[in-house]
């Protein structure tokens, strides 16, 4: 009921002027933040990226589990009404234990494989992702319940995310990276390219300069900015009025290079925090 959200935890009323907490294992999340400030520009916003950890997508399930509940608990100790995990990977893994462990909401994000399969006209789909989220059952389970009708490659980006959490949108190396991972695609006959990582948003111009503009390529960050508006005014969590939310930064990961890539992403000065020892 709106204006009726008590958190589970404390069992105060929340309050809409409580910010969002947002979190990817890295930068790919802020593809997914500035989605998030350009929609509900009135939000108050914090974002961590657990940078000390990336990748999380080769790492262990119960690990993505463990680090994800850690960022979740300072974000809830920032006093978070909702957390949205802006992360496939760790949305794939652990987004039911976090459902049951938090006292508020959670939005996840998951590739988009239902809208590709409708948009595909060749009937091949493919998605890039980190090895965690090709290996797991949740995206057989999005695949056998949307595309059963439809051939769906999932195809595994080792690299990839380091590279962007380095700054690196098309070296050579990227160029070559992207070329190995999608040119068997267009071989297969895929016309549709589903972005199933956070980080891939930010390669979007050198993906389609190694495939020519020849595959339509979704993302899903619209997708999950409608998903959390849903979530807030079901819950009554809307932050409305004219005023800019603030927008804070925090990271489990310090450096120049990485504050400077992380800018570079926002697109705007960001004043970084590092994510207390305790979370770390
Ligand atoms: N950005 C993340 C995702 O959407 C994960 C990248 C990683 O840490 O491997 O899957």
């Amino acid at each position: 009921m709106p204006g009726s959200a008590i958190c589970r935890k404390t069992g105060n009323a929340m309050s809409n002027q409580q910010p969002i907490g947002v979190f990817d294992s890295g930068l790919g999340g802020i593809s997914v933040l500035r989605e998030i400030h350009r929609l509900l520009p009135a939000e108050n916003l914090i974002y961590v990226a657990d940078s000390g950890h990336a990748p999380y997508g080769s790492r262990e399930p119960d690990y993505i589990r463990h680090r994800s509940m850690r960022v979740a608990d300072f974000l809830l100790e920032q006093q978070a009404k909702v957390l949205v995990v802006a992360c496939n990977t760790a949305t794939v893994h652990a987004v039911e234990f976090l459902r049951a462990s938090l006292p508020i909401p959670v939005v996840g994000i998951e590739p988009a494989v239902k809208p590709a399969a409708n948009l595909t006209q060749t009937g091949v789909v493919g998605v890039l992702a980190t090895q965690q989220t090709v290996n797991s059952p949740r995206l057989r389970r999005l695949i056998s319940e949307y595309a059963n009708d439809v051939k769906v490659i999932a195809q595994a980006c080792p690299g990839l995310v380091e590279h962007v959490e380095a700054g690196d949108f098309g070296s050579e190396e990227v160029l070559r990276l992207l070329k190995h991972y999608t040119l068997p695609l267009l071989d297969a006959g895929a016309d549709t390219l589903v972005l199933g990582c956070t980080h891939y948003p930010f390669l979007s111009d050198a993906i389609h300069a190694v495939t020519h503009g020849r595959m339509t390529v979704l993302e899903t960050s619209t997708p999950v900015t409608h998903q959390l508006m849903r979530v807030l005014d079901k819950y009554g969590l809307r932050q409305t009025g004219g005023a800019h939310g603030e927008v804070r930064f925090f990271s489990s990961k310090q450096g120049e290079q990485h504050h400077t890539s992380m800018q570079t992403l926002w697109q705007k000065p960001i004043d970084l925090g590092l994510l207390p020892a305790s979370h770390v």
